[in-house]
């Protein structure tokens, strides 16, 4: 469970370091890392910034995610000014100074190598880096990180992908034909800047399952839940429920790895210099007070209430085959029920787990021909337990 962090209150409030330090396992810069930050000018590198949130994070026993390598926004002028060329070697040097920088330091796990290539069409956003480089920058970009640090997790960043729509659909499909070509894509990251204005967005647990499916590690990167200020009970009630779901849609996939909130506090957020008249998107007050949404964010990753859920779901039906080829074969079971709710089911042969899915049927892929599969369902729960006695 993550925060952004802002430089200057890091430094200058005990209140935001203690909360900073003791409510979250990780960590992200939320600009001090980013092109205007650590190159300012070509080849002058600026640590300072970057330094003091790693070194909070060591402290701390925190994991830092690295945000963000290659962006339109926060470059310096320097940068959009060059030439085809020049900019793609001063991108593959940018990668490589900034993340070998901390490739040897165990805080830093993971970076947003790009972040927000798509426009809100889903197609690829008309940037300074697409109209020099073509969209080939991208591929460049995550091969040049790896190198830079080979153990790092590698991601791609984005906003209004939450749900199956247009643009998540695009991302889909690049991260897919990135991942056919070889390119380091390993995890999507769902930024989730949402409002309670517009609607909660569809399908967000079916995104992150299909992203999962594809190998990739999903992540909640930017939470924030606006509304139009003045607060009152009524939309804090509604914020935390929208903070529920998004915990529960991570929990319920497998491959979800964690959610960073945008802030922690309402004191410090982007949202009321971008969107006028509306904020209080984040967790706790400008005074550091627990909102509703802190007690949302806390009762989900418990599993739903103070009261720990020992209630397993019930078994699911024996499953039905279908769809049979050479190597694949679809399953179809009886869902199960829950008190709370069930999140998902994995299904076995033996010890083995095949796959997982959200859905009472998954798709197997990727089986030997020609060979015999016993197979068993197991059904999850938000506190993760298993129902019992799983049936072959
Ligand atoms: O650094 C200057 C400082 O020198 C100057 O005195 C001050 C005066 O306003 O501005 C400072 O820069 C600001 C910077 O944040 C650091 O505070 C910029 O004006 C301001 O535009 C910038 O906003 C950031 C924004 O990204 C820029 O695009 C927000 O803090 C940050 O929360 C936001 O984060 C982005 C993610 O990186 C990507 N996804 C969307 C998300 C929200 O927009």
């Amino acid at each position: 469970m993550g925060a952004a962090l802002a430089t200057s209150p890091l430094a200058g409030e005990t209140a935001y370091r203690t909360i900073a330090g003791t409510e979250f396992n990780q960590i992200t810069a939320e600009n001090a890392m980013k092109w205007d930050a650590t190159e300012p000018s070509q080849n002058q590198f600026s640590w300072s910034a970057a330094d003091a949130i790693v070194n909070f994070a060591t402290q701390n026993g925190q994991q830092v995610h690295g945000h963000t390598l290659v962006w339109h926004s926060q470059t310096p002028s320097w940068v959009q000014n060059l030439g085809a060329d020049a900019l793609r070697s001063a991108m593959r040097n940018h990668i490589a100074q900034v993340a070998g920088r901390y490739a040897a330091n165990p805080a830093v796990v993971s970076w947003d190598v790009v972040n927000e290539v798509f426009d809100d069409s889903g197609n690829m956003r008309d940037s300074f880096w697409y109209q020099k480089l073509g969209d080939g920058y991208i591929a460049d970009a995550f091969r040049a990180a790896r190198a830079a640090d080979p153990d790092a997790r590698l991601c791609i960043n984005d906003y209004n992908v939450e749900g199956v729509n247009a643009k998540s659909t695009a991302m889909y499909n690049l991260v897919k034909s990135l991942r056919a070509q070889n390119v380091p894509v390993d995890c999507v990251g769902l930024q989730s800047h949402l409002a309670i204005q517009y609607g909660f967005p569809g399908q967000v647990q079916q995104n992150m399952q299909r992203f999962a499916d594809l190998g990739v590690e999903v992540r909640v990167t930017e939470l924030d839940i606006r509304l139009q200020t003045p607060r009152d009970a009524s939309k804090d009630a509604q914020q935390a429920t929208y903070y529920t779901n998004m915990v529960n849609a991570c929990l319920a996939v497998s491959r979800c790895s964690g959610i960073t909130i945008w802030g922690f506090t309402d004191k410090y957020s982007w949202v009321p210099d971008t969107f006028p008249g509306q904020g209080a998107a984040l967790i706790y007050d400008e005074g550091y007070n627990r909102k509703p949404a802190y007690t949302a964010v806390h009762d989900a990753l418990a599993g739903g209430g103070t009261t720990p859920d020992t209630t397993p779901p019930t078994v699911p039906g024996t499953p039905a085959v279908s769809a049979v080829t050479a190597s694949g074969a679809t399953l179809t079971w009886a869902a199960s029920t829950d008190n709370r709710a069930v999140t998902g089911y994995d299904v076995y042969s033996g010890t083995a787990k095949l796959g997982s899915s959200a859905s009472s049927s998954l798709t197997l892929t990727g089986l030997s021909p020609q060979t015999a599969y016993t197979v068993h369902v197991v059904a999850r729960d938000g506190a993760r337990s298993p129902s019992p006695a799983p049936r072959p």
